[in-house]
């Protein structure tokens, strides 16, 4: 086993321990206060200089090697999601309705736990290391909070580095792809307008449902008949609002939903072919049709080289046949904000 590997082995344990405490701890998006205390105090315990205080509760740990080189980055995000959790395990959440159910307690760990390694390890190390703990990934808000003050620079990220846990891939495995791997997550709002009228005498009104409910249909086709069937894209309709009684027409419908990508160019081309299906299918149904459509997230595209560098890697510890190909998933990961500035993975 590699030098490495054998003192991640001894630090299991107090890991263990560490990613314990932050699930009983819970905190929400902006409000990672004690998980932030408590990262702050074990960087500081390993002798890495630390940061408070980025965009809010964010922590940045920096580790100077001892001679000059490159800057790499390694990100964790902090914070859980409004769920309660019904797990019964003796470190479940003390604090109720709030849970890391997905998994940030453990991304938190993973990057503390290679703070303390390579701070053990500093002597051999050209170049810094930047450990970055980002709030409010659940909110799509903490990547482009920490941009904004500026937590590549100074010392300038060259490559930054990431993870998520999987329950798709077994316990003991890691997952790696090159080019896309997390979708665009973009946000929009539907709104039909029409006439109101008596729901006896539909000829003498305009009918903003009748025309909601072809929308709702003729937006599969964009997926269906406007992207190529090698491309990938989702729209989904996810809340629908109008009318006010069984017998009167509507005369206005408000629809929200989301639209995932995998491609810039797809993801841009998104807008113009909603808004092309929602103001033609309305006009013809005698209605007014207006999206408004709001850039979320970008799509998660890891860069090859950096996807290589990080397979080669885990190989190293794990060996070839626990390092395995993911497939791509619809969801998103604000780590692609990252990627839109600095190569990584
Ligand atoms: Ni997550």
């Amino acid at each position: 086993m590699s030098d490495i590997g054998k003192k991640a082995v001894g630090i299991a344990g107090t890991l263990s321990n560490i990613r314990r405490d932050i699930h009983k701890h819970p905190e929400l998006s902006f409000q990672e206060h004690r998980t932030a205390g408590v990262i702050a105090g074990i960087l500081e315990k390993a002798g890495i200089e630390v940061r408070r205080g980025v965009a809010g509760t964010g922590v940045v740990g920096i580790l100077r090697g001892a001679a000059p080189g490159k800057c790499v980055a390694l990100r964790g995000d902090m914070d859980a999601l409004p769920i309660e959790e019904k797990t019964g395990a003796e470190y479940a959440s003390v604090h109720q309705g709030v849970m890391h159910a997905c998994g940030h307690d453990v991304h938190t760990t993973c990057v503390l736990g290679a703070a303390i390694l390579l701070a053990s390890l500093r002597e051999s190390i050209p170049g810094t290391v930047k450990f970055i703990f980002q709030p409010a990934e659940e909110k799509n808000m903490g990547a482009k909070e920490m941009l904004k003050e500026h937590v590549l620079s100074d010392p300038d990220v060259d490559a930054i580095f990431g993870l998520h846990a999987a329950p798709s891939i077994p316990a003991g495995k890691v997952g790696i792809k090159a080019g896309p791997l997390m979708a665009a997550v973009d946000t929009i709002r539907i709104s039909v307008l029409g006439e109101g009228g008596h729901g006896a005498v539909p000829d003498r009104a305009r009918d903003a449902i009748v025309a909601a409910a072809s929308v709702i249909q003729n937006l599969q086709t964009v997926v269906s008949r406007k992207i190529s069937p090698f491309d990938q894209a989702v729209v989904s309709i996810g809340t629908l609002h109008g009318g006010q009684a069984n017998n009167i027409i509507a005369d206005k419908v408000e629809m929200g939903g989301t639209v995932r990508t995998y491609s810039s160019e797809t993801r841009r081309k998104m807008p113009e072919l909603l808004k092309n299906i929602i103001t033609h299918t309305c006009s013809a149904l005698d209605t007014e049709g207006e999206l408004e459509y709001f850039f979320d997230l970008p799509p998660l595209v890891n860069d090859p080289e950096c996807a290589e560098i990080g397979r080669n890697a885990a190989i190293a510890v794990l060996g070839a046949e626990n390092v395995v190909e993911p497939s791509s998933s619809g969801g998103g990961e604000d780590f692609a904000v990252f990627l839109e500035h600095v190569p990584g993975a």
